[in-house]
C-alpha cells in the first residue's frame, strides 16, 4: 500500500527513474518502524518535475502519540518559502536541522531533514523527521532561532542565518558595534555592491558603504520600520537592535526591495490620471458641439428647422450623460456606467429643457442595478433618448399630458428595457433615422433584438440583449 502509492506519486508528478523509485518505495516501508522508534513524525519529500516545489510521497506518524497532523499530507504540495530546511537538503545533499520551523500547517517543529541519495549521489529525496516544538522563542532571542548545518564551514561568522537566509528574497545585512558589517545574506550583498559599487564589503562600515541608513542607525528604539527612498531604490528597512547582557550591540536590518511595486503603482496612477483626461476632453468636446448647435439656433433659424437641431441636441446631451457619470465617480479608470443611473440623467435633462408637455416620466428599475461598459452605455444611452424622443414628439399630439414608462426588467440571461406611452399609437409609421439608429446600435453593438409590441393604448417599445462580461447585473 506504501510502497504503492509512492511508486504512484513518483510517476505522475517526479522525473525520477524506476531505480530511484525502488530505493525510495524501501525507505518508505519502514518509515512507520523510524517513527515509532524515534517517536517522530517521519516524511519523504520529492522535488516535482515541472517545477521548483517539492511533494509529499510518504508518511509516518509514531503509534500512540497525540496526532500533530488531522490529516494525512501524503500527495500535498510544499513550497520552498514554508520549508526551507527540504529545498536546503535537496540542493546541497546535507543534512540540515531546524530547531524552530513553521511547517505549512501551522504547527512549531524542530525539523531534521537528510537528503536520500541513489547510487550516483544524486539526491533523489529528503527523509523528514519532526517533532512539536512547544512554544515560540520570544522575538528579542533571535540568535536561538537558528539553523544549524553539518558542516562548519555553511555557517557564516555565528550567526547561523545561512540556510533560510540564502533563500530569502529579502536582505539581511547584520553590522556589530561599530557598524562594521558582519553578515549579509546573498540579496543583502547584491544590494550593497550594487547601491555601493564595491565588492569586498565584510568588515566594511556600511554607513560608508550605504549612507543612506544613516537615519535607520541613529534612530534609537532597538526596534523600528522605515520606509526609504532612495536614487534608485524604494526600500522598506526592519531594524533590530539586538542587545546581548549590554556587551555588543548587533543590529539586523531586514530590507524590503519596493522599486518595482511602487513603479507599478506609479503607472497604474498615471493610466488613470490620462483616462480621466481623456474621459474629461470627450465630455468638453461634445459640450463645445452642443454650444455650437445652441448658438447656431439663435441665429435666425427658420421655426421648422429647430425641432431637427433639438433632436441633435438631445442625441448629443445622451452620449455626453455617459461621460458625466463616469466623471462623477471616485474611480474614473474605472469606466462602467449605472443605466438606472444614466436613464434619470437623460430623461432629466430631456423632459425639462426641450418639451412644454406636461409628462410624467417613471423610471422603473424592479429592483436591478445594471452595469455596462461605458461603449454600450453609450449605445444604451442613445437608444433610450430615441424611444423617449418619439413618445414625446409623437404619441401626444394635441394632448397637454401623457405618461411614458421606462422598465427594466431582467432575468439571468438577458436585460429587457421595455418603453411605453400612453399617447396616440403608432399609425401607419414612416421609418426614419431615429428607427435606424435604435435597429443599428441594438443588433451591432447589443447583440440583442428591438420590436413593437402591440397595445390597445399608446405605444410600447421593447429593446433585449444579452447579460455579459460587458453586461453585469447585481441586486439592489
Ligand atoms: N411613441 C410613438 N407614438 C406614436 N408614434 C410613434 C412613436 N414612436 C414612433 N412613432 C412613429 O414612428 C415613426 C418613426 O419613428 P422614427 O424615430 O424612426 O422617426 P422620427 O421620430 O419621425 O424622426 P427621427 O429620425 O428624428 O427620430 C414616427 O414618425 C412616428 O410616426
Ligand atoms: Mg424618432
Amino acid at each position: 500500500m506504501v510502497k504503492a502509492t509512492v511508486k504512484k506519486l513518483c510517476k505522475q508528478y517526479t522525473d525520477l527513474s524506476d531505480q530511484d523509485i525502488k530505493i525510495l518505495q524501501e525507505m518508505a516501508s519502514s518509515l512507520q518502524t523510524y517513527a515509532d522508534l524515534s517517536g517522530s513524525y517521519m516524511f519523504i519529500d520529492c522535488k516535482l518535475k515541472l517545477s521548483n516545489q517539492a511533494i509529499v510521497v510518504a508518511e509516518a506518524f509514531p503509534t500512540g502519540s497525540t496526532p500533530l497532523y488531522n490529516n494525512s499530507v501524503v500527495g500535498r504540495i510544499v513550497f520552498e518559502s514554508f520549508e526551507p530546511g527540504v529545498f536546503y537538503s535537496y540542493r546541497n545533499g546535507k543534512k540540515s536541522i531546524i530547531q524552530q520551523a513553521m511547517t505549512q500547517e501551522g504547527i512549531v517543529v524542530g525539523q531534521t531533514v537528510v537528503p536520500i541519495k541513489n547510487r550516483h549521489h544524486q539526491v533523489i529525496g529528503v527523509l523528514i523527521s519532526e517533532k512539536q516544538v512547544k512554544s515560540l522563542l520570544p522575538a528579542n532571542d533571535v540568535k536561538t532561532f537558528s539553523i544549524v548545518t553539518e558542516t562548519a564551514e555553511d555557517q557564516v561568522t555565528g550567526a547561523g542565518l545561512s540556510v533560510v537566509s540564502d533563500l530569502l528574497m529579502e536582505m539581511l545585512i547584520l553590522t556589530d558595534s561599530d557598524d562594521r558589517l558582519v553578515y549579509a545574506n546573498p540579496a543583502g550583498l547584491q544590494l550593497i555592491s550594487e547601491m555601493s559599487g564595491q565588492d569586498d564589503v565584510i568588515n566594511r562600515n556600511v554607513l560608508d558603504m550605504l549612507p543612506f541608513l544613516q537615519s535607520v542607525y541613529e534612530q534609537e528604539d532597538d526596534v523600528f520600520v522605515f520606509e526609504l527612498t532612495t536614487q534608485k531604490k524604494d526600500l522598506t528597512v526592519k531594524k533590530i537592535r539586538m542587545r546581548e547582557k549590554n556587551k555588543s550591540q548587533e543590529t539586523l536590518l531586514i530590507i524590503q526591495d519596493n522599486t518595482e511595486l511602487r513603479t507599478k503603482e506609479k503607472e497604474l496612477m498615471m493610466k488613470s490620471v490620462v483616462i480621466k483626461e481623456i474621459h474629461h476632453r470627450v465630455k468638453n468636446n461634445l459640450q463645445t458641439v452642443a454650444s455650437l448647435i445652441r448658438l447656431q439656433m439663435r441665429n435666425n433659424m427658420p421655426v421648422e428647422s429647430r425641432a431637427a437641431f433639438e433632436e441633435t441636441l438631445n442625441r448629443i446631451y445622451s452620449i455626453s450623460s455617459v461621460y458625466e457619470i463616469i466623471l462623477r465617480k471616485e474611480h474614473a479608470d474605472d469606466d462602467d456606467v449605472n443605466i438606472i443611473n444614466l436613464t434619470r440623467k437623460i430623461c432629466s435633462t430631456m423632459v425639462l429643457n426641450e418639451y412644454n408637455l406636461k409628462v410624467d416620466l417613471i423610471i422603473e428599475p424592479n429592483g436591478n442595478k445594471i452595469i455596462t461598459s461605458s461603449k454600450k452605455a453609450v449605445s444604451i444611452a442613445l437608444i433610450i433618448n430615441e424611444l423617449i424622443q418619439n413618445s414625446l414628439k409623437h404619441a401626444f399630439q394635441g394632448k397637454e399630458s401623457g405618461i411614458i414608462d421606462v422598465e427594466f426588467i431582467v432575468d439571468q440571461d438577458f436585460v429587457e428595457l421595455h418603453v411605453s406611452d400612453n399617447g396616440v399609437g403608432m399609425k401607419d409609421p414612416q421609418t426614419s433615422l431615429g428607427t435606424e439608429i435604435i435597429h443599428n446600435l441594438v443588433t451591432n453593438d447589443l447583440n440583442g433584438e428591438f420590436l413593437y409590441i402591440p397595445r390597445e393604448i399608446g405605444t410600447h417599445a421593447v429593446i433585449n440583449f444579452p447579460v455579459g462580461a460587458e453586461v453585469e447585473i447585481f441586486d439592489e
